[in-house]
């Protein structure tokens, strides 16, 4: 039924029977709707293990009321023949009611990392990510685990949390997949047609000109900052939530201390779709 000798798995104990055995297993999350940034962790965690599982679960505890958790864009059959494109051999696809049966009571949050910029914009969201990415983690029981620097601080709360919880898993960053036009490639992008998303292009031209500031010798936080900020302002629609320079723990400094993991990131609305994306600081 599934392309390309894929294995669709649906509980965990087939899960569990499936992953006896095996060589090392690299795991990429995802919610679905596949793209090449997707392709590309699959495809990494494929050269890089026996086995790639992929989850496939648009998990319901990590959207607010308000958002878009009904409308978020599904493709079971067309993410499989990406899956299997990229070389993963298992997709588990779990019904939310396998992952959160009724009484489930247990969440997992973080304080620091997960509190400012996403954290402030979305309360709950990191608590959601982070209760089921360690449930995916302990079913899955991956030696190495996938995530996209596209989710910057995603990826922050994730290790953090595994390093806190002693979770025996080796949590790998992958670059940002972008369009030709700069814009990093998301599944919410399909919410935008092609004059927007090439509107929304303006996001990352924000983040280039904080990167120019900085290669100029800027190093004040705000100043910094408002560069991004006047890139922003070109367009009307764009509804900025955040634009802020922050060092590895993302606690925000008034003045920039060099580290190869300071980041620009920005957080903005436009056309209704709330669009992220980041960069180095410094891309030397
Ligand atoms: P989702 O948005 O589907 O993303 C799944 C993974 O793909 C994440 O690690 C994300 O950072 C990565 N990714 C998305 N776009 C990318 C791009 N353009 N380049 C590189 N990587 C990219 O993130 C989630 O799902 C969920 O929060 C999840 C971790 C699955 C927990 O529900």
């Amino acid at each position: 039924d599934a392309p390309g000798g894929v294995q669709v798995v649906r509980t965990p104990e087939d899960l569990r029977a499936v992953r006896q055995g095996l060589g090392p297993v690299g795991f990429v999350p995802t919610m679905g709707y596949l793209h090449e940034g997707h392709a590309a962790l699959i495809r990494r965690a494929r050269q890089e293990n026996a086995l790639a599982v992929v989850s496939i679960f648009v998990n319901p505890m990590q959207f607010g009321p308000t958002e878009d958790l009904a409308r978020y864009p599904r493709d079971l059959d067309r993410d499989l023949r990406v899956c299997a494109e990229a070389g993963a051999q298992v997709v588990f696809t779990p019904d939310a009611g396998v992952m959160y049966p009724p009484g489930f009571s247990t969440q997992v949050s973080l304080t620091g990392v997960s509190e400012p910029l996403d954290g402030a914009a979305r309360p709950g969201h990191f608590t959601g990510v982070a209760t089921v990415v360690l449930k995916l983690l302990n079913l899955v029981q991956p030696d190495r685990a996938y995530f996209g620097e596209k989710d910057w601080q995603q990826l922050a709360v994730i290790r953090r949390m595994v390093a806190d919880l002693n979770v025996p898993v080796q949590v790998v960053g992958v670059p940002t997949v972008r369009a030709d036009s700069g814009l990093a490639l998301s599944s919410r992008n399909s919410y935008l047609g092609a004059e927007q998303q090439a509107r929304a292009t303006v996001l990352s031209r924000a983040l280039r000109a904080v990167q120019a500031a900085y290669a100029a010798g800027e190093r004040d936080t705000a100043r910094l900052e408002q560069a991004g900020l006047d890139v922003l302002a070109t367009d009307p629609e764009v509804q900025p939530d955040y634009l802020a320079v922050v060092p590895p723990d993302l606690q925000r400094q008034p003045t920039v201390t060099p580290d190869s993991l300071n980041r620009v990131l920005v957080a903005a609305r436009m056309f209704g779709v709330r669009l992220i994306d980041n960069l180095p600081l410094d891309p030397t």
